[in-house]
């Protein structure tokens, strides 16, 4: 059985192309010779943070929720270790895949190294080299106790060598959250998305949650105050993430007419505002990558990034606070950037990682 832990809302976007690229080869080569069993940690958990991603992305319901809800890093991921040690000893898995980099990915790739169940990670050897991150943390960990790494860019396999990470366990795959963008291009519907939320022709898009961003009153009020000064050039819509809203709030954010707060949106809806803004603003790491193939300006409000052939080959910029109103404004004057496709990224992704795993399983 090959057991798939997710946790949190980028889980389930990368998750969703493995998973069915591996029910796919198990239906076509005629039966499900390794079941797969998919386990919701619960570090997400509100319905617009989790449910909706599983509806839309055609994940198959979790076969277990561990409800571990929110805490401090150690609560979380002692509560995720103890919870996933029972599971894995009841079930004893072939294989455990995690992805990314959140606290549900350290929490089981530790649990499964030390049953000694092989564990595969997606998403592997990329690198911000800010060890104040706590994704930083999470990922040099889970690669180092990873059997399979599945990387996303060329140049994580050097970060991979570069740790001692052996080279033969490292697989280019392609990006599995671009596989889940292009296989929905067709629902992102753009006009129904401005109806419903009242948005002009030329509007921004902007989604604020790394911790070094939020988390102090003082930093978020500075980008507040920022916002505010770009919303008297564009109107913004902001779905915002559950981890900054009081503060966001707090700090005003709310206090402009054209800044428009919601809910957090589902995946279908927030895609399709992306694709029809002038420019997003954001510190997300998927964001990055997803408005690289849709060719929408990014504007990375962070001093580093662990993915920069988002820059290199897509429509990523980084900016401090200071320089985001001036780089709004160029975005706004000028047509979207050249830009060229990262390599494999090309939708297959899942099918590469699913023919590896059973090679893995099956030799
Ligand atoms: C986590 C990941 C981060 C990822 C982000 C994606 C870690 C260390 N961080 O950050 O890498 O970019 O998810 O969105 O794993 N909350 C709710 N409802 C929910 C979930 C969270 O209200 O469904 C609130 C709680 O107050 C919680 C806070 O958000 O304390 C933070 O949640 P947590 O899962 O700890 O980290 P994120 O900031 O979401
Ligand atoms: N996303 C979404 N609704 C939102 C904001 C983001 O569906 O309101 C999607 C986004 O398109 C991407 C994923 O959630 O696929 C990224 O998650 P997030 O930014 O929370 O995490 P990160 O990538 O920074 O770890």
């Amino acid at each position: 059985m090959i057991a798939h832990v997710l946790g949190a809302r980028p889980n389930f976007v990368k998750a969703a192309p493995v998973i069915a690229a591996l029910s796919d080869r198990q239906r076509r080569d005629g039966g499900p010779q390794h079941e797969q069993r998919v386990i919701h940690t619960g570090q997400h958990y509100d319905e617009r943070m989790s449910d909706v991603f599983f509806r839309e992305l055609g994940l198959p319901e979790p076969d277990v929720n561990l409800g571990v809800g929110s805490g401090s890093h150690a609560a979380q991921t002692a509560a995720i270790m103890i919870a996933l040690e029972k599971e894995f000893i009841e079930r004893s898995p072939e294989l455990v895949i995690v992805y990314g980099d959140v606290t549900s990915t350290l929490a089981a790739a530790l649990d499964a190294a030390k049953l000694h169940i092989p564990v595969a990670h997606v998403e592997a050897g990329l690198r911000s080299f800010d060890m104040t991150m706590p994704e930083e943390v999470n990922r040099r960990l889970v690669d180092q106790l990873s059997d399979l790494l599945f990387v996303t860019s060329p140049e994580a396999i050097g970060h991979l060598a570069a740790e001692g990470v052996d080279v033969g366990r490292v697989h280019f795959v392609g990006n599995p959250m671009i596989d889940t963008l292009l296989s929905h291009l067709d629902s992102f519907d753009t006009e129904a998305v401005r109806a419903a939320h009242g948005l002009p022709e030329r509007y921004i898009v902007a989604t604020l949650h790394r911790p070094a961003n939020v988390d102090d009153p003082e930093i978020a009020a500075g980008l507040v105050k920022r916002l505010h000064e770009i919303a008297d050039l564009a109107d913004i819509v902001m779905p915002v993430h559950p981890r900054g809203r009081k503060v966001l709030t707090e700090a005003g954010l709310d206090d402009h007419p054209r800044v428009k707060l919601l809910e957090p949106l589902g995946y279908v809806d927030f895609i399709a505002a992306v694709r029809g803004s002038a420019a997003v603003v954001t510190d997300s790491g998927g964001v990055q990558e997803e408005t690289t193939i849709l060719g929408v300006p990014c504007l990375t409000v962070r001093p580093n990034t662990e993915r920069p052939i988002t820059i290199t080959h897509g429509t990523n910029r980084l900016v401090t606070a200071e320089g985001l109103v001036p780089a709004v404004e160029q975005a706004l004057a000028s047509a979207a950037g050249r830009r060229e496709v990262p390599p494999l990224w090309d939708g297959q992704a899942g099918p590469r990682i699913a023919r590896i795993v059973e090679d893995r399983l099956d030799g």
